[in-house]
C-alpha cells in the first residue's frame, strides 16, 4: 500500500490539474476495469509496466484471471518491488524483474502478451515513454493505460487504431488496440456494469468478491 504521504501528494498534484479523484485509493482504480477484460478477451499471458499492491496479485488471482499461465512483471524502484514480492509470494506464473527504468526497459516483440498493462513511473514524460515504446512494439494484445484522464497519456497513445476509456472512476483507464475493432461492443456491456457497480451499488474498486458477482451476471 502507498505510504500516507505518498497518498497526499498525488492528491496534490491531482487537485493542481484540476482532477477530481473518485476513489479513496487512486492506485487501485482499475482493478474492475482489469478484472472485466478477462471476461470479454482470452487472457493467458500478461506483460504488467510498474507492478504493484493492487495490479500484480490480481492478475494472480485465480478468480479474476483464470486463463492467466505467465505474468512479467517490469520494476525500476528496488524497494517496491520488494514489497511487491512479499504481497505475491512465490508464484511459478511471475517473472517480478527489477529494471533500470522501465521506460527504456519495454522487451522488443510483444506478439506474446494478451495483455500489456502500463501503470509505471512517477512522471508523466516516464510513462509517456512507455506507451510510445509499446506503441511502436505494434503489439497485438489488448493494452491497457492507467491514469488515462491526463493529456500526456492520450497524446502519446494516439497512434493506437482503437481506444475505449473506462469513466466510471478516476483515476480513469483506457484499453486500446491496434487492429479491427469488432471489441468495441464487448467494452462497452462491461463499461455499463462498472458504471453501475461504481454508481449504483457503490462499491470500490477492489471488492474483488461482489465486482467478480457483478461481471458475471448476464
Ligand atoms: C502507480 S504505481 C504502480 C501501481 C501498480 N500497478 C498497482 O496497481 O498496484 C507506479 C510506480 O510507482 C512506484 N512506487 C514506489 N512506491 C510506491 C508505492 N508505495 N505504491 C505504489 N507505487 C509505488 C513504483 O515504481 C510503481 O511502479
Amino acid at each position: 500500500m502507498p505510504s500516507v504521504s505518498r497518498r497526499m501528494a498525488s492528491k496534490a498534484r491531482r487537485t493542481a490539474l484540476g482532477i477530481r479523484q473518485t476513489v479513496d485509493d487512486p492506485y487501485s482504480s482499475h482493478l474492475p476495469v482489469l478484472a472485466g477484460l478477462a471476461r470479454v478477451a482470452h487472457i493467458s499471458s500478461v506483460l504488467e509496466l510498474g507492478s504493484g499492491a493492487f495490479s500484480t496479485p490480481q492478475f494472480l488471482d485465480r478468480r479474476v484471471f483464470p486463463a492467466l499461465a505467465a505474468l512479467t512483471s517490469l520494476e525500476d524502484d528496488a524497494d517496491w518491488l520488494s514489497t511487491v514480492a512479499e504481497s505475491t509470494g512465490s508464484d511459478p506464473r511471475l517473472d517480478l524483474r527489477l529494471v533500470q527504468k522501465v521506460c527504456t526497459s519495454v522487451p522488443n516483440g510483444l506478439d506474446q502478451f494478451d495483455l500489456i498493462f502500463i501503470d509505471d513511473s512517477r512522471t508523466f514524460a516516464e510513462r509517456s515513454q512507455t506507451i510510445r515504446a509499446v506503441l511502436s512494439e505494434k503489439p497485438r494484445g489488448l493494452v491497457a493505460i492507467h491514469d488515462f484522464e491526463h493529456r500526456a497519456y492520450r497524446k502519446a497513445a494516439k497512434g493506437f487504431d482503437h481506444r475505449f476509456t473506462f469513466k466510471a472512476y478516476t483515476p480513469q483507464v483506457a484499453v486500446c488496440w491496434i487492429g479491427d475493432g469488432s471489441l468495441h461492443p464487448k467494452l462497452s456491456a462491461l463499461h455499463s456494469k462498472i458504471v453501475r457497480g461504481s454508481q449504483e451499488l457503490k462499491l470500490a474498486p477492489s471488492d474483488t468478491d461482489r465486482w467478480a458477482q457483478l461481471l458475471s451476471d448476464d
